[in-house]
């Protein structure tokens, strides 16, 4: 005889072991989509975050080279300034500029820099604006009071450029008053030495001397290529190579030929 069911019969009754797997089982899957859930919203809320980073640094770039670009603009306009004045050629800023960042890359500086020194080193004598005409301009050679008044233009050109946030008017500035200063301690204004001479103002020094060299002045003939190399290398009556960086001087050693093909391509 078939078993027939009673209605009354209450339901079957699951185990109870049983009845607490499945809901540990549904419990941890919920659990583990929740955790899915907050892991996909961290994410994006990252994504979102880094692309908001993105759009400021690209921002801020965009900032700082427009900038920088006017900081150029700044040296070039002070650069016409300073030309006004003084009787230093065109050509003579140029050159310096090309022989600095000749000798800056010989010597392994990082390329920002060795563009900083060349774009700066046109403004080292910015402080002879602050220079009387009559002794700027005098043909003859200079009394000892007036040399005290030339001398001045170092320190004069550096309060000029004193206290900016570009990279490219602080080294404008160290150029400016560093770039009479000699390794041995016997330059102006403060009469440091070695490496307390930052090296931009022992660059832009010795290529300085070398186109002074070159150069005709009141007291002396323009020397040729090699006259002038040989007073850089072993000294004369005023020079002595003791005033440059050695490193600096060796750099010039190596690099005398491009020194002679600047002075040669860009011409008074
Ligand atoms: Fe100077
Ligand atoms: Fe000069």
């Amino acid at each position: 005889m078939s078993r027939q069911s009673d209605p009354l019969e209450q339901p079957k009754r699951r185990r109870p072991a049983r009845v607490a797997k499945e809901a540990a089982a549904r419990g941890s899957l919920g659990a583990n989509s929740n955790a899915e859930q907050e892991k996909a919203a961290a994410i994006r809320q990252l994504e979102l975050f880094a692309r908001d980073l993105k759009v400021a640094y690209v921002a801020e770039k965009r900032k700082s080279r427009e900038l920088e670009r006017s900081y150029r603009e700044m040296v070039r306009r002070l650069m016409r300034a300073a030309r006004m004045k003084d009787r230093e050629t065109g050509a003579h800023i140029l050159r310096l500029s090309a022989y600095s960042g000749a000798l800056a890359r010989h010597l392994g500086l990082p390329g920002e820099e060795v563009e900083r020194i060349a774009e700066a080193a046109p403004l080292h004598d910015l402080g002879k604006i602050g220079v009387p005409d009559s002794v700027l301009q005098k043909p003859g050679p200079l009394s000892a009071q007036e040399w005290d008044m030339m001398k001045r233009h170092s320190a004069f050109g550096a309060s000029l450029l004193k206290g900016s946030a570009s990279p490219l008017l602080e080294t404008a500035r160290l150029i400016a008053l560093t770039h009479h200063e000699r390794w041995d301690g016997t330059g102006y204004p403060r009469g440091i030495r070695g490496e307390q001479i930052p090296l931009c103002g022992r660059i832009v020094m010795l290529a300085d001397q070398y186109d002074a060299l070159r150069s005709p002045r009141c007291y002396k003939p323009a020397f040729s290529h090699l006259e002038a190399r040989d007073i850089l290398l072993n000294g004369n009556d005023r020079t002595s190579p003791q005033h440059f960086d050695p490193l600096v001087l060796a750099a010039f050693g190596s690099l005398q030929r491009e020194f002679e093909a600047i002075y040669e391509r860009i011409r008074d």
